[in-house]
Formats: structure tokens, C-alpha cells, sequence
């Protein structure tokens, strides 16, 4: 089911940008004032060690585009293009999303450490956003970023969620894009666009970013422990399942990599899900027959309900109630799917060359 209406002008991709939907990416503000209090001290080594890394910025001149790039740009079938944009909005709207978070916390501070690590994030998630855009600009399509940051709706969250939410989505992110970019390499004659040439070292800075993540957790190992396992557990699987559910609404993309968006999901959660190991006390059961029949379910569900919001009228209405109240039931009972112990969480620290 490709996106239903497809987007002609400047305004439309903006429009669709600003959308709020249960699978679109999200704005959010958050309690400054807590994360002011943070205190680094207990890892200021590691923490010296990552902030070196975000000075010496490996990737300054990588989103920059070389000579071959405009000859690569071809025209693609009208489905295909489709849900291509809708790829790119909805991956502009991500990374510009990190910037505004980043750059928000970044302003209402005054921690010198926290301040200068969200300052070096937004800097890489407005360059990943710009490098986007400028893809979009190609066809007249590209999304207003000031208009997108004053009328997108605002989700408040809580420090530990935005916590467990940019931990995972950063390290997801690493692994989707490492994970293109290697398919890519492996049959390039698949590679319909340049801007995937740029996926191997945008990798690294998600990589980085879900690092920061990584030692903020660390420094706060209350929220790993006790109830808060239940907060884990449901980001977890939140996370896991919108990507699942996102990426089998795009057919044609998928088909046009070459490539099966449940093997494609497969190995990105496989991959997200060991890395989780460095903080997270256990991991969710990816192998568990449930949990891959229930992703499938969620996914079927979810098609279903957009080929009744076509169809409109009653009954396309009642399918609808009926699709959303499936999904909300299904993931109830993935959530309370056994996970699998992680008794010593190390710092597993996966090669961003993977
Ligand atoms: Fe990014
Ligand atoms: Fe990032």
C-alpha cells in the first residue's frame, strides 16, 4: 500500500512532513531543568573520550555532494517516486527532528558538558536533515524547515523516555542505513539514487549519537533497573514494531533495492537488538515464533486499516476502529512475550565498519 496521495509541490511535501500519524516521526520537548543536574563525573573519562570524537568531526566535508551526483539522479516510476518521497520526507522529518531536540535542550541549559554534546548532535542531524532536503529540492519537493518546526505538533516526554527513545532510534538508525549501504555495495546496480552512497559514513555519527545516549543511561543506572525494565521494554518493542510496520507499507522501494523488507527488518533488529546489550538489562525474543508472526500481524493490520481510510463512508470507518483496536491488542500481547536476561551489560561496541 504506497502512500495514498501523492505530493506535487513544496507545500505538500511540507504538509506531509507536519502530519502527525501513529507511524510518522514525532517532535518532542522534554524537562531541561533535569537534565541540567546531570552529573558526569562518574564517567569522565568516557565521556572526555566520546566528546573528542564529536570535535575532531570525521565527517565535516562528507555531506557534500561530488560531480557524479546530479547524473545520477534519474527519473523512477511514478509508484516507485511515490514511495520514494515518502521515504525522504519521512527520513528529513526524522533527522530534523534530532536537531530541534538536540538544539532545544541545547538552549534552555546551562550544564557546560551537556550543552556542548546536544550542540555537536544538532550540528550532524541538521546537516544529515539538509543533505536530505537538498534530494527533495531536485524535484521541487523540499519541506520547509521553519515552517516544519512552528506548526509540527510537540510531544512532551519525560528525560527517561527521550532517553530510551533517541538511545534506540539513533542505534537503529546506524543500523539501517550501515545495512543499505552494504546491500548497495553487493549489487550496485540496484543503487536507483547517489544519496546512498552517502550511508557508510552517516552511519557513524547515529553511531555516536546512540553512544552519547549510551553513557547518559549509564550515568543514570536507575533507569535500568526495577520498574523502569517495564518502560525498557515497552520502547523497545515500540520502536521495533513502528520500523516493521513503516517499512512493509513500501513495497515498490523495497522491491526496487532487491531487497525483502522482512529480511531487510530482520537483520536490522538482530543487529540494533545486540548492541542494546551494552545498557539494556535484557533484550526482547526476536526469535520467538509470536513475536515474528505478531510484527506480521501488526503489519497486516496496519495495511488494512489505510485500504479502509480509502475506502471511506461507515464502513470503511468501522474497519478502521476495528484495524487500530487489533494492533493496540496485538502489541499488548507481544509486550508480554518472555525477553531474554542480559545479566552483565558490557560495552559492546559493534565496528561502525560492520
Ligand atoms: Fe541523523
Ligand atoms: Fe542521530
Amino acid at each position: 500500500m504506497s502512500p495514498a496521495v501523492a505530493v506535487s509541490n513544496r507545500e505538500e511535501a511540507t504538509s506531509r512532513a507536519v502530519a502527525t500519524s501513529m507511524l510518522s516521526p514525532r517532535f518532542y520537548r522534554t524537562d531541561y531543568a533535569a537534565l541540567d543536574r546531570i552529573d558526569v563525573t562518574p564517567l569522565r573519562k568516557e565521556w572526555q573520550t566520546l566528546l573528542d570524537e564529536f570535535r575532531n568531526d570525521g565527517n565535516r566535508n562528507h555531506f557534500e555532494r561530488d560531480e557524479a551526483f546530479a547524473g545520477e539522479v534519474r527519473e523512477l516510476p511514478p509508484e516507485l517516486f511515490n514511495e520514494f518521497l515518502d521515504f525522504l520526507i519521512s527520513s528529513v522529518t526524522a533527522e530534523f527532528s534530532g536537531c530541534v531536540l538536540y538544539s532545544e535542550i541545547a538552549k534552555n541549559i546551562k550544564n557546560p558538558e551537556m550543552r556542548e554534546l546536544m550542540r555537536f548532535m544538532a550540528r550532524d542531524e541538521s546537516r544529515h536533515a539538509g543533505f536530505i532536503n537538498k534530494s527533495l529540492k531536485d524535484y521541487g519537493l523540499n519541506v520547509d524547515l521553519a515552517q516544519l518546526t512552528r506548526d509540527k505538533k510537540y510531544t512532551y516526554f519525560a528525560p527517561k523516555s527521550i532517553f530510551y527513545a533517541t538511545y534506540l532510534s539513533e542505534k537503529i538508525g546506524y543500523a539501517r542505513y550501515i545495512a543499505i549501504f552494504r546491500h548497495f555495495e553487493r549489487h550496485p546496480e540496484k543503487r536507483f539514487h547517489p544519496i546512498f552512497r552517502w550511508f557508510e559514513q552517516w552511519c557513524n555519527d547515529e553511531f555516536r549519537h546512540g553512544e552519547a545516549f549510551a553513557l547518559l543511561l549509564r550515568l543514570n543506572p536507575h533507569l535500568l533497573r526495577g520498574g523502569n525494565k517495564l518502560w525498557i521494554r515497552f520502547f523497545l518493542l515500540a520502536v521495533f514494531a513502528t520500523m516493521y510496520v513503516r517499512d512493509h507499507n513500501r513495497p515498490q522501494l523495497y522491491e526496487a533495492f532487491g531487497m525483502d523488507p522482512t529480511e531487510y527488518d530482520t537483520k536490522v533488529l538482530a543487529i540494533t537488538s545486540e548492541i542494546t546489550k551494552q545498557v539494556f538489562p535484557f533484550t526482547l525474543d526476536l526469535d520467538h515464533p509470536r513475536m515474528r508472526a505478531g510484527l506480521d500481524r501488526l503489519s497486516r493490520l496496519n495495511l488494512a486499516g489505510l485500504a479502509a481510510r480509502e475506502r471511506g463512508g461507515l464502513s470503511g470507518h468501522l474497519k478502521r476502529f476495528a484495524c487500530a483496536a487489533g494492533m493496540g491488542l496485538e502489541f499488548a500481547r507481544l509486550y508480554f512475550l518472555p525477553t531474554r536476561p542480559n545479566e552483565a551489560p558490557q560495552d559492546v561496541r559493534l565496528s561502525p565498519a560492520w
